[in-house]
């Protein structure tokens, strides 16, 4: 039923897990003998999220936060609305932000930052895609599960106007479906 709508698959369930499963072992030898905060940055990383927390093999806690990044249809804007923040006071910890897609870059420099004026210990960004040729600030990435490009891509989370988040697999969107 969703499927019509799918342009071409990029990546299948069984490619995505096993994709995660190497994240997440990046980030064990990365952070053995230590504990880890993973914050999810909501709605889209939320499939993620839930299959590399239970990939990492050691003591973790969750947090979720929601931010909007103000733009309609498939781009969005400098102006990033937080519309819920952490429950967790994140100073002194050692903290991962979770995110479903690197785009322009709007959305996580800001977020960044005002994450890093709450002093953690130490900040890192994991993203499950990159599209790095729209990129239009700079942002480190530490983790990145593939990079992908130039294309709007649903499924796994991600949304085209809050639908196809459930979609097993990641797909390109045919352009018909967003008037592109
Ligand atoms: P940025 O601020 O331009 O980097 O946008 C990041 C946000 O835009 C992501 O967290 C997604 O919510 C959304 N986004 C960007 N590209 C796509 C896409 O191809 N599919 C679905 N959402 C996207
Ligand atoms: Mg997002």
């Amino acid at each position: 039923m969703l499927e019509k709508d799918i342009q071409q698959v990029l990546f299948t369930q069984e490619q995505i897990s096993g994709r995660v499963k190497e994240i997440a072992q990046e980030i064990q030898r990365d952070y053995q003998g230590g504990e880890i905060m993973l914050i999810s940055v909501l709605r889209g990383s939320f499939v993620f999220m839930a299959d590399l927390c239970r990939a990492i093999d050691l003591p973790c806690t969750v947090d979720f936060m929601a931010v909007s990044s103000y733009g309609k249809g498939t781009s969005s804007s400098g102006q990033v609305q937080i519309t819920k923040d952490l429950s967790e006071d994140i100073s002194g910890r050692d903290i991962i932000v979770v995110e479903d897609i690197l785009d322009s870059g709007n959305t996580l420099s800001y977020l960044l930052k005002l994450l890093e004026h709450r002093r953690p210990a130490s900040i890192r960004l994991c993203t499950l895609l990159d599209k790095p040729e729209r990129r239009v600030k700079p942002v480190q990435v530490h983790y990145c599960g593939f990079s992908i490009p130039d294309a709007f891509v649903v499924g796994y989370g991600l949304d085209y106007a809050e639908r196809y988040r459930n979609l097993p697999y990641i797909g390109i969107l045919k352009p018909e479906v967003y008037g592109g």
